[in-house]
């Protein structure tokens, strides 16, 4: 008798090339995340990335990589903004991250796939507050936005589980 079995994880995404096909509360949030990366400390990858959340109580909090001459040492800008977010507001949930990056001066054709470390924090965050977070990674020619993180960490860790 065999047991195994061979299952398909599926993610729905949704692409879009015209941020003007958006909803302007997500245009909002991508512009700041815009204006964070052009702010960011990144002289060692000199790769700029801004990020920006939308909270549940309306307010964006903004944040952007921060190096650090020991390179393990610095922080992504998700986890800057996400983490600033839940201590000026511990009881409000996240509603939405836009991701965005500037390399060569220029923000990057592909969108900003964010890192695994950035979304296992976000998973903590929409599990704490049970509340999906939406995630937009930003290109010049595609936007993607997921309904929840956990579409982007199939099968993830949970020690209270
Ligand atoms: N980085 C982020 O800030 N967010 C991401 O999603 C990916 C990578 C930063 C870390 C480092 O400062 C630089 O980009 C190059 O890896």
């Amino acid at each position: 008798m065999i047991s195994m079995n061979k299952r398909k994880i599926i993610s729905e995404i949704t692409e879009y090339t015209d941020l003007e096909e958006m909803a302007q509360e997500d245009r909002t949030l991508i512009h700041k995340a815009m204006n964070a990366a052009s702010t960011a400390y990144a002289p060692y990858s000199k790769f700029r990335v801004g990020a920006a959340v939308l909270l549940e109580n309306n307010e964006i909090i903004s944040g952007n990589n921060q190096e650090n001459a020991v390179f393990p040492v610095g922080l992504c800008a998700e986890r800057v903004a996400v983490f600033y977010a839940h201590a000026k507001y511990p009881d409000v949930p996240i509603k939405s991250i836009a991701v965005s990056a500037i390399h060569d001066n220029n923000f990057t054709d592909n969108p900003v796939g964010l890192c695994g470390s950035c979304r296992q924090v976000l998973l903590e965050s929409e599990n704490r507050f049970h509340n999906d977070v939406k995630i937009i990674m930003f290109g010049r020619n595609k936007i993607i936005q997921l309904s929840s993180v956990k579409d982007l960490l199939p099968l993830h860790f949970d020690l209270l589980k």
